[in-house]
């Protein structure tokens, strides 16, 4: 079966075709570079953004993959969570499509697409696993039972892991969105030259960014114009280790208590060099495996959005044209 896939949650237009939830045909992705300049994601510029490109997108998406309209069997978008006016748009777009071609629609939670890009791109990933949510707007561990069947054992309580890596690197004069930018950055650094804060004592899984965040704010600003200019990649390697020690350190314990034997890594943040290389270190040290999406799966696309509309109408069915944008929809 075919599926249509549409994600316009926050600021990357993107529409997918994917095949039995298990091989991308076409994903197009468009970020829109227009919110570099105000430092962070405008809303209402998002929607507008969205509202002009969605139609382009999804054409492109169809024409790459080699199929028509009539081929598509599913068509699937997120509903949440995201920011209301871009989610509107995609979602809009998706119930019109399916209504006027009387296509099967399913409604899809953008925390269940991250967790498809695993099922995407690992077919032999175990049913029950866990996976360390980290994007953008989440950081969370998740025990996955099956479709659908999610039990949260953690999740921070102040910034998202994504989020801080966007300080930091506006911090340091990366731009916006910053995290991947520092990641390079702190490969030319050293992860041993400061040592801020890890929130690891604080209850079992949950995390906490916003005092390592304020430690680096606090930090670059005791430093003079040229020390920093020296060590900012020293600083970006420094804050790097201490986001990912307390990551992988909560993930391996997690991975031991609920006996899993593959953990996956989900969202934007599972593209961070030190995370996988780390994370993968520790759990093979366990007998465990980890195991995270390409690079082009990681961040917000509309290929994990298909399969995960793919895996819910195998087990659910198909959905309601009534569902509507949800802001904050939970996983669980
Ligand atoms: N190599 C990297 N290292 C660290 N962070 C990264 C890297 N690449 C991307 N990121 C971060 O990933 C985040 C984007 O991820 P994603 O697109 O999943 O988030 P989002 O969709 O905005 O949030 P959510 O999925 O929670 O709604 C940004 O914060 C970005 O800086
Ligand atoms: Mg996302």
């Amino acid at each position: 079966m075919l599926t249509l896939g549409i994600e316009t949650s926050c600021d990357e237009t993107s529409v997918a075709v994917v095949e039995d939830g298990r091989t991308v045909r076409s994903n197009v992705i468009l970020s829109q570079a227009i919110h570099t300049k105000f430092g962070g994601v405008v809303p209402e510029v998002a929607s507008r953004e969205h509202l002009k490109t969605i139609v382009p997108i999804y054409r492109q998406a169809l024409d790459e993959s080699g199929v028509t309209l009539e081929q598509i069997g599913l068509v699937a978008a997120t509903m949440g969570p995201g920011l209301v006016g871009p989610l509107l748009v995609g979602l809009s777009f998706a119930k019109g499509l399916a209504y006027s071609r009387q296509i099967p629609f399913v409604p899809v939670n953008h925390l269940e697409g991250h967790l498809a890009a695993n099922m995407l791109a690992h077919h032999d990933l175990k049913t029950h696993h866990l996976t360390l949510v980290v994007s953008g707007g989440h950081t969370m561990l998740v025990e996955v039972f099956g479709v659908g069947e999610y039990s949260i054992l953690g999740k921070t309580r102040d910034d998202a892991a994504g989020e801080a890596f966007d300080k930091v690197a506006k911090i340091l004069g990366l731009g916006y969105p910053g995290g991947a930018a520092l990641d390079k950055l702190a490969r030319q650094g050293n992860p041993a030259y400061f040592r801020f804060p890890r929130a690891v004592r604080s209850e079992e899984y949950q995390f906490s960014y916003s005092g390592l965040k304020t430690a680096v704010a606090l930090h670059v600003q005791s430093l003079s114009a040229e020390a920093l200019e020296k060590h900012r990649a020293d600083i970006a390697a420094s804050f790097q280790a201490a986001a990912v020690d307390v990551l992988v350190e909560k993930t391996v314990a997690a991975a031991n208590d609920r006996n899993v034997s593959d953990v996956t890594i989900s969202g934007g943040v599972a593209a961070n060099s030190r995370l996988r290389a780390l994370l993968s270190e520790k759990l093979a040290q366990v007998g465990k495996r980890c195991l995270f999406p390409p690079m082009d799966l990681c961040t917000d696309n509309a290929a994990m959005i298909a399969a995960a509309g793919y895996y819910r109408y195998q087990k659910f069915g198909a959905g309601e044209l009534v569902a509507n944008a949800v802001p904050y929809l939970a996983l669980e």
